[in-house]
């Protein structure tokens, strides 16, 4: 509404004369001036249109003006319309206190005057435009405002919805990054190890092929056989580090004395590390015996070892020391409150730099070069100490050196170090027939030439249902069964066996993870590759008698075997040492 847009009046009187007479006065403010006879007819009127101000004589002969503002009062929409009285009567303070109650704003007494009324109705009127004025701008404010808060969420939203997209689009590219990185570690390793592998096949497929062109005299095939079986051992090896480093390698833990394993390996340090690195052994009185895998623990000092040999090429000085540290809780990482050994490897070598000693543990991070170092060694440390419940810890300055720390839980008291003593080479059972079965034939060709060798008599059988028959058919004296193969598993075919032939003795072979530790029904298991002392010494212990020596004879080389740093006798030999190094690039 316009600032002098016309407003109506409604003018109630029941003599047209009146009516009249108001109209006229009225007429000069320019407002439309709706007239009414009766009270129905300003009824009517109200409903229809916009009133501004209505005039109403007091004495009507259908209804009498206060009634009439009663209603209007009564109604919602005319709740604060301006209603003036005209009252011909002259009006008790009474009769106005009863009007303002029905709802009358003002009087003007009879006789009219007219600058009186029109004064009167103007500012009304007036006030009904400002009022509606003043309706109409807030309304316009609300509509503004309404429009810039729908302006402002859609702002949001939108802000919102990018701020999601980008964080989407950073998880992506972040998620490609990982895979790539992933893919390149792999593609490392890969690369790597297949070189690494190469390298030793070449070396086991060269040696059989002299042998096979005839070996000279008997040295000359003893050496070819050793560079075999050396070849061989670095392959195991290798394995043995990626398992260690997957934690799928099942840890056999002595009670071990940390001085005298370490001493046991003093010769062979020395023979690894070459007359450059000046090695020192420093033990604590009075250590405690830990609980530990012993083979495991040579392989983590060997590979702490070798790598201060790489970081020492001009030569310097290795340390192993060990002390006894009382750990509090809390106070060492995770590492749980009690007794420990902290073995110490130091060496005087070039140190990491900040970033290489982040990401040294990390499995495959190597400054190496491919084919040179697989990055495993540490990570194999780590996982060895966190697998026996303690933990490692390495610090580092470039330029003077690095000092890796492995912290190993003491062993519950009363238990007496122990190795298992050595067993020295090849030995046998009497004469027995073993049941074979495996579903490889070149797996189960080497087994058979060591059976054979051992003196027994071998039957073979490819599957667990083969050997069932072969069982109804004939007595062995000794199963022995891979685990991993299709129809029925190694343990299925032990289960079977044991109800059907109650008391025959039945081994387990098996490649690492096939079975989970308790899953083996605690069958005497032969971990792959063996060799053959292992299996004579399982044999003999299992068919119970003393195991006669027989004369060596030459074994053919198809038979995986068992690395000699894990043999039960435990320890080091010369060989050994090039098993945890390329020898060639
Ligand atoms: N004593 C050390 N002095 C300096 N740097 C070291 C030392 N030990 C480890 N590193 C660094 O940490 C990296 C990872 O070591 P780790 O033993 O895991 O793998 P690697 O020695 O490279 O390979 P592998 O052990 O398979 O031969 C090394 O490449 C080297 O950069
Ligand atoms: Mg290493």
């Amino acid at each position: 509404m316009g600032d002098n847009h016309q407003v109506n009046i409604l003018l109630v009187d029941d003599q047209p004369a009146k009516l009249l007479s108001y109209e006229v006065m009225l007429r000069e403010l320019g407002e439309n001036l709706v007239m009414a006879g009766s009270a129905k007819e300003a009824l009517e009127h109200l409903l229809k249109k916009e009133i501004a101000v209505i005039l109403i004589d007091v004495c009507m002969p259908e209804l009498d003006g206060f009634e009439l503002a009663a209603m209007i009062r009564n109604h919602p929409r005319f709740q604060t319309t301006a209603i003036i009285f005209v009252s011909a009567i002259a009006l008790t303070d009474l009769d106005r206190l009863k009007g303002y109650e029905y709802g009358a704003v003002d009087y003007v007494p009879v006789p009219v005057v007219p600058e009186l009324l029109r004064a009167k109705v103007r500012v009304f009127a007036e006030l009904y435009r400002k009022t509606r004025l003043l309706e109409g701008l807030n309304a316009e404010l609300e509509r503004r405002v309404a429009e810039r808060t729908a302006e402002l969420a859609q702002a949001n939203a939108e802000l919102e919805r990018r701020v999601e997209e980008r964080t989407r689009e950073r998880e992506v590219a972040l998620a490609q990054v990982h895979e790539m990185q992933k893919l390149e570690s792999l593609g490392q390793l890969t690369g790597g190890l297949a070189h690494d592998f190469n390298n030793l096949l070449m070396a086991i497929l060269g040696n059989l092929d002299l042998l096979a062109k005839g070996a000279p005299d008997e040295a000359a095939a003893a050496r070819l056989v050793d560079g075999a079986i050396k070849a061989a051992e670095r392959g195991a090896m290798l394995t043995k580090r990626m398992l260690a480093f997957a934690r799928r390698q099942e840890l056999r833990p002595e009670t071990v004395d940390v001085a005298r394993l370490v001493n046991g390996m003093a010769d062979m340090l020395r023979r690894s590390l070459g007359p450059a690195i000046e090695i020192n052994l420093d033990f604590a009185p009075g250590l405690a015996a830990i609980r530990v895998d012993p083979n495991q623990l040579e392989l983590s000092l060997l590979n702490l070892a070798l790598n201060s040999r790489d970081a020492m090429p001009q030569g310097g000085r290795l340390t192993i020391a060990a002390r006894s540290e009382k750990v509090e809780g809390g106070r060492l990482q995770n590492l749980a409150a009690g007794d420990y050994v902290c073995l110490a490897v130091t060496d005087t070598g070039c140190g990491m730099d900040e970033v290489t000693l982040k990401r040294a543990a990390e499995p495959f991070f190597t400054t190496k070069g491919v084919g040179k170092g697989t990055g495993l060694g540490l990570s194999m440390v780590y996982g060895l100490a966190a697998q026996s419940g303690g933990l490692t810890r390495i610090s580092s300055q470039v330029g003077v050196g690095t000092t890796v720390e492995l912290f190993l839980p003491v062993a519950p008291a009363a238990a007496a170090p122990s190795r298992p003593p050595r067993s020295d080479g090849a030995a046998a059972a009497p004469s027995s027939s073993v049941l074979l079965v495996d579903d490889d034939p070149m797996v189960a060709g080497g087994t058979v030439a060591m059976l054979r060798h051992l003196g027994h008599r071998v039957i073979e059988a490819s599957s667990g249902a083969a050997a069932l028959e072969i069982l109804e058919a004939q007595p062995v004296d000794l199963v022995i069964t891979d685990h991993a193969m299709p129809g029925m598993s190694g343990v299925e075919l032990a289960e079977r066996i044991r109800r059907s032939h109650p008391g025959l003795p039945v081994i387990l072979a098996t490649g690492y993870a096939d079975l989970a530790r308790g899953e083996d029904h605690g069958l005497p298991r032969l971990d792959k590759p063996y060799r053959l002392e292992k299996l004579a010494a399982l044999i003999a212990s299992l068919i119970g008698e003393k195991p006669t020596p027989r004369a060596v004879t030459p074994l053919p080389l198809a038979a995986s075997e068992e690395p000699r740093e894990s043999r039960s006798g435990g320890g080091f030999s010369a060989e050994d040492v090039p098993v945890l190094r390329r020898t060639s690039g």
